[in-house]
């Protein structure tokens, strides 16, 4: 029997840069003095216990922010708005920047467009913490647009000029259908393409795999919108497909007839617990 574990499943780089951010920090100074991250490094309970039993703190809003008055604070992969580093810098707190870079690259954009007089425009989800960062680069009010009826509604004055910016995670064909409604409406536009395709292998890969599989193992938080997604996309390939959070989850039994299993993760499952998960149905059967 084969075992195959999807090369692109748990952390993409960006979230690996992160989490990889707070223990170097870890180890190169203790949590003395303070390490504390700004929201939860990454969606994983494990994770985020696991740093706070040595000593690093979630800060959950703005006010625990300005409430600080020494240590290194910690921005995460989606990255913030920026009057968020400017607080910190007014602060003389410590900055430690894990923002991914191509979250990076969308706030450079925004700055700059939004600076020379464009109307930004972000395709995703309002209230997301990373549409959120990225509204707070734009010099200029932002708009927020989710779906075709926002597009269709959305009017500005026909001599305005604007910028349009996806959220990373953003769907791309529902990228295009909605840029789609923009420009019949023949605005001036700057489309900037700003998703990231780490999702989307992440998915293919699986659907790939899962097609291949008698059994599909898909691992990640039961909260876990993009572990769901790929749960749901393996099983529609394969029906032996097994939705667990951990090992201690997985009551895996196989028929002498399986030859070949799949193991896929999501976005912000650890590696530790994949190959876990890997080791057990390596060795046990
Ligand atoms: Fe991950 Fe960065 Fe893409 S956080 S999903 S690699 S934008």
């Amino acid at each position: 029997m084969e075992v195959v574990l999807a090369k692109t499943s748990g952390f993409c780089f960006g979230v690996k840069r992160a989490v990889d951010t707070v223990y170097e920090q870890l180890e190169k100074n203790g949590s003395k003095g303070g390490i504390y991250t700004y929201g939860p490094i990454i969606h994983n309970e494990e994770v985020v216990k696991d740093l706070e039993k040595k000593g690093v703190k979630v800060l959950d809003s703005r006010q625990e922010l300005e409430a600080l008055d020494s240590g290194s604070v910690i921005i995460r992969s989606h990255g913030v708005s920026k009057d968020i580093y400017d607080i910190i810098e007014k602060k003389e707190l410590d900055c430690v920047d894990a923002t991914c870079p191509f979250v990076k690259r969308i706030h450079g954009i925004v700055e700059k467009e939004s600076s020379q007089g464009r109307r930004i425009v972000i395709i995703g989800n309002d209230g997301h913490p990373e549409v959120e960062g990225i509204k707070g680069w734009s010099n200029t009010p932002a708009t927020v647009i989710e779906d075709m009826q926002a597009a269709e509604n959305f009017d500005a004055k026909s001599d305005e000029k604007l910028c349009i910016v996806s959220q990373t995670t953003f769907n791309y064909k529902k990228f295009q259908d909605l840029v789609e409604i923009f420009q019949k409406k023949g605005y001036d536009i700057i489309v900037a393409n700003t998703i990231c395709n780490a999702t989307e292998e992440r998915q293919k890969e699986a659907v790939d795999l899962a097609a291949k599989a008698d059994v599909m193992i898909v691992i990640g938080g039961t909260h876990s919108s993009n572990t769901r997604k790929l749960y749901e996309l393996c099983k529609s390939k394969c029906e032996g497909t097994y939705y667990i959070q951990t090992l201690a989850d997985l009551k895996l039994d196989l028929p002498n007839s399986v030859e070949l299993v799949g193991i896929t993760a999501g976005a912000s499952t650890p590696n530790k617990i994949i190959e876990e998960v890997q080791n057990y149905v390596r060795i046990n059967f």
